[in-house]
């Protein structure tokens, strides 16, 4: 449904975008990740046609934006970084006016707008101007405006910015049912966010593509992904490290905790034969030939934050280090 090819975007000389493609079909929702000033916004708006790619492509269901780009936009809801709208129209005449910009007509307008006052939870400030609504139902307001004519594509500059905890859930539970039918791309700066409604991610450093996958895959990245911590209790950490010394699968323990009666210890994976559940396997039966007491033992899954943040780091050397641990 989406199709970016090569996309490059210059400001004078400063590169932007830089060579990044990608393709979202229906059915999915793409996360787009990335430090502040990475190239998110300007992709997206070399997507929605805002502005054309100074190299590189994009198609909506096969329509060149450029070359064709009324077709394109038509397949496209866009909503753009802050949540610009008019800000002396109200809301219900916005959405009055956004309906008639995409075509809609007498009863078919009448509905649509209908149904996104709803969906949006619009009805109480519809008859309010917009320069006198709180930033979330502005915010809410130019969300209506994407959906109103129901496109096949999606493009949401950070959907959930702005919005209370409640309003947050319900915007990612009503992305998550339109990414059945429709193809999404969504930014975020909220990593639970990707676990919560993406099913692939792709995260851009500096305009550069710099990882495309699922969130699974992303976690697996992780240092952590696939260590396993426990708690024995009654014993010292110091105890527990030595039993662990000379296990090949064992990579090396951290100690988590080391208090009155009870120890946490991290055992990092080594090699294929520790892959789980074999090293959740082993710390538990070295515990019990030992007459330990274990309450506690689990598998990490990896933590999304520091794969982000070894992926985006400033220093190059230490980025590509820490993938690799
Ligand atoms: N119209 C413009 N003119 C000149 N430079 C621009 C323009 N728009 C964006 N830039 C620059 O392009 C780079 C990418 O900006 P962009 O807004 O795409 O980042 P972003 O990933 O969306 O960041 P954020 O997380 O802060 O929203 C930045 O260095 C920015 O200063
Ligand atoms: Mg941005």
């Amino acid at each position: 449904m989406i199709k970016a090819e090569h996309l490059v975007k210059y400001f004078g000389p400063k590169l932007a975008v830089n060579d990044v493609s990608f393709t979202v079909g229906r059915g999915e929702v793409l996360g787009f990740l990335g430090p502040n000033g990475a190239g998110k916004s300007t992709s997206m708006r070399m997507i929605t046609g805002f502005f054309a790619p100074s190299a590189g492509t994009v198609t909506i269901d096969g329509h060149d934006i450029v070359n064709d780009s009324i077709a394109a936009k038509a397949c496209i809801g866009y909503l753009p970084e802050n949540a610009p709208a008019y800000p002396e129209m109200t809301v219900q005449r916005f959405l009055n006016f956004m309906a008639a910009v995409r075509g809609l007509r007498g009863r078919a307008a009448t509905e649509a707008v209908e149904k996104v006052i709803e969906t949006c939870f619009l009805q109480s400030v519809r008859r309010q101007p917009i320069e006198t609504l709180s930033k979330g139902f502005r915010h809410r307001t130019c969300f209506a405006q994407a959906i109103l004519h129901d496109p096949p594509a999606l493009v949401l500059d950070e959907p959930t910015d702005g919005l209370d905890p409640n309003q947050k859930h319900e915007m990612r539970n009503l992305i998550k049912r339109m990414g059945r039918s429709k193809a999404i791309i969504l930014s975020t700066h909220i990593l639970e966010e990707v676990d919560a409604v993406c099913s692939r991610v792709i995260i851009i450093d500096r305009g550069r593509l710099v990882f495309n996958g699922t969130p699974a895959d992303l976690r697996g990245k992780s240092d952590l992904a696939g260590a396993v911590t426990a708690r024995f209790l009654g014993q010292s950490a110091n105890t527990v490290r030595e039993a662990f010394r000379d296990q090949a699968a064992v990579a090396r323990v951290v100690t988590i905790s080391d208090e009155d009666g009870a120890a946490v210890l991290r055992f990092y994976p080594r090699g294929e034969a520790a892959g789980p559940p074999n090293l959740a396997r082993l710390v538990a039966e070295s515990a019990k030939s030992r007459g330990w007491l274990v309450d506690q033992l689990r598998t990490e899954e990896g933590a999304l934050d520091a794969v982000f943040h070894a992926l985006t780091a400033s220093d190059t050397g230490a980025k590509e280090k820490e993938v690799a641990a």
